[in-house]
């Protein structure tokens, strides 16, 4: 259910889920994506006359109430983004939170503490839900970065009060569904990172729904390994080689075509700048040498498959991108679905924390058909695991 059902709304009060766990530097906001993401809910329901109460985490307290982990240190921000006051209220249950409640106007905005600062939060408390419900009319879950926890204020409260999911939530659904659920296909996925063993289940599960996938960054080296590559003293999970070729052949049972740094960039050591060779995957390199990029051939295949296919979605650097030059496949691929995005020719979707930055490095973040805001909550999706956030708004 979409905000798209929720009827009169004109003085009710909505509890809104929102994700304001953001990066901050010194008390400071340094990446605002998941406050400007709130603004169009914030925005709507007031339109209709509705209060509208934020309920959101920050960091992880564990149920103590921890003064540098409070939520009124994004206020001003949040007021800037949205071009309106937002109040705070020191507590999200209770008299005091109450009180603040039944003070505010008609279409105003008020930020509620921490949710994790009770105990009940994480736990799904019925008794926490239930306090929070007892403060508002609807409840409005836009946190879809956050739908992978089942919380009381994501999952439990959605129970307790007619629950729609709010407009960041759908966009994010629905651009969702178009790259892995009901995907324009031929699709292809790019998975990078550095270890197999986070992403097993993520790997499992697209092998059976791409037409293609290419496998990058660290991870990639313990594949070469699974294949009797000498990786030299490059960074791999040399146990789970096993499981990588598992991985391999479930792919091609079920005609996902994988591929594998064919050139990679070595160096003696990761640093900046420092000397490096680009050499054949599988032939040339040394003992002492680390792979820390995809080279040029890697890339251009890359882009010749990106180029066969309708759908993008794409999960991890290629490289080290943090360290240039081994920022230098991820920039280029980046550069190239960007590209092929702008024209139209493909969907292409990324998530997840690194690939954001990463994205942002090659400065083509905008181009990108759909960015999640998530990290831990898109990588669960692509696992296929149903998002307890998520269902609980289906019920
Ligand atoms: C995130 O930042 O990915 C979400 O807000 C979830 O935070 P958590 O991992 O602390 O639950």
């Amino acid at each position: 259910r979409t905000l798209d059902d929720a009827r009169d709304l004109g003085g009710k009060t909505a509890l809104v889920r929102v994700d304001f766990n953001v990066p901050m530097e010194d008390g400071r906001v340094t990446d605002d994506t998941r406050l400007r993401a709130a603004v169009p809910t914030i925005q709507r329901l007031r339109d209709a006359g509705a209060k509208v109460a934020l309920l959101a985490h920050f960091d992880r307290p564990k149920g103590q109430r921890v003064p540098s982990m409070s939520l009124e240190q994004v206020v001003d921000e949040l007021c800037e983004v949205l071009g309106a006051p937002v109040q705070f209220a020191p507590d999200c249950v209770g008299p005091e939170a109450k009180t603040a409640l039944d003070d505010l106007a008609i279409g105003g905005v008020i930020l509620l503490e921490n949710v994790r600062f009770h105990a009940g939060e994480e736990k799904n408390d019925p008794a926490f839900a239930a306090q929070l419900a007892e403060l508002g009319d609807i409840y409005v879950n836009d946190a879809f970065s956050a739908a992978h926890r089942a919380h009381a204020s994501t999952e439990g409260l959605a129970r307790l009060l007619p629950a729609y999911a709010g407009e960041s939530m759908r966009r994010e659904l629905e651009a969702l569904d178009k790259a892995l659920g009901t995907p324009v296909k031929p699709v292809l996925g790019i998975v990078g990172g550095a270890k197999v063993s986070t992403k097993l289940d993520l790997l499992k599960n697209l092998v059976g729904k791409l037409d293609r996938l290419a496998i990058g960054g660290g991870m990639a080296n313990t594949f070469l390994f699974a294949q009797g590559v000498d990786i030299g003293g490059s960074l791999a999970e040399r146990d789970m080689a096993d499981t990588a070729r598992e991985i391999l052949a479930e792919a091609e049972a079920k005609g996902c075509e994988i591929l594998l740094p064919r050139d990679v960039v070595v160096a003696t050591e990761l640093k900046p700048d420092v000397e490096t060779r680009t050499v054949l995957a599988r032939e040339e390199i040394g003992d002492d040498e680390k792979i820390l990029d995809a080279g040029p051939l890697t890339v251009e295949a890359l882009v010749k498959a990106m180029a066969l296919s309708r759908t993008l979605i794409w999960n991890g650097p290629l490289g080290v991108f943090e360290v240039p030059p081994f920022d230098a496949a991820t920039v280029k691929a980046a550069q190239a679905a960007a590209q092929l995005a702008r024209t139209g020719a493909i969907i292409a979707v990324a998530g997840g924390g690194d690939t954001v930055a990463a994205l942002h490095h090659a400065g083509v973040v905008d181009d990108m058909t759909f960015v999640s805001t998530a990290g831990g909550a898109f990588l669960e999706w692509m696992e296929g695991k149903p998002l307890p956030g998520v269902e609980a708004l289906r019920a």
